[in-house]
């Protein structure tokens, strides 16, 4: 579905294909270089975002994106498991990530936004946003769309010289078929 940016144009968001990847990396290794938006130090090479792809792929998680013009990749977002046990299952920590070229366009929230509805679709139950304390830009955007801030974790990351809290913030969503099947009080596992 197309919506309008900040600036009034007409964006879609779309489903990024691995012509995309490169694009990915780039912001990706952006965000490592210079801000504590990622916990990482390196910068991610080819292969490690070949198989970042291939991993996403193999689970069917999503990567949408938007497109500035043809062929450029302003933003993406993507969702993996929130932990890796079963009854998380429910559960997913999605995360955002604009080219810095693009921001303030509007485009971190259709995507926030998109992701919510994608999650809903596919009957998950919450979606949590784990945000370095000091990214004020991620926390004003999942604010903006309703997440709650459900607690920090105090020098849980060290980078640039200096300890790092996280923050977490999570949104709770309706499930789109019940949990409990009719005349049954056990829930599905
Ligand atoms: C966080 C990020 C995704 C926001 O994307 P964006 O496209 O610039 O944000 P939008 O234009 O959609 O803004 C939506 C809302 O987010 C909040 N917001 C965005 N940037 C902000 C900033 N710099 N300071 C405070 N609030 C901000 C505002 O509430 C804004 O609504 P408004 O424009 O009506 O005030 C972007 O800054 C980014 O990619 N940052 C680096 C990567 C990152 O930190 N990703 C999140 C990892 S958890």
């Amino acid at each position: 579905m197309a919506e309008l940016d900040a600036l009034g144009r007409r964006h879609t968001v779309i489903h990024c294909g691995p012509e995309h990847l490169e694009a990915i990396r780039g912001i990706y290794n952006h965000e490592i270089l210079h801000t504590t938006a990622l916990y990482e130090y390196e910068p991610r090479s080819s292969e490690t975002m070949a198989a970042w792809w291939a991993a996403k792929q193999a689970a069917g998680l999503p990567v949408l994106g938007i497109e500035a013009g043809p062929g450029v990749l302003a933003a993406f977002a993507t969702w993996g498991p929130f932990r890796a046990f079963p009854a998380y299952q429910y559960s997913v920590e999605h995360s955002v990530y604009v080219d810095a070229r693009f921001r303030r366009h509007g485009f971190g929230r259709m995507l926030l936004s998109a992701l919510v509805e994608e999650a809903t679709a596919g009957n998950l139950h919450m979606m949590v946003g784990v945000i370095d304390a000091t990214n004020t830009a991620s926390i004003g955007l999942h604010r903006q769309r309703g997440f709650a801030h459900c607690g920090t974790v105090c020098e849980a990351g060290f980078k640039f010289g200096r300890w790092l809290d996280v923050e977490f913030w999570q949104l709770l969503l309706p499930p789109a078929t019940p949990l409990y099947t009719r005349g049954s009080s056990k829930p599905l596992r």
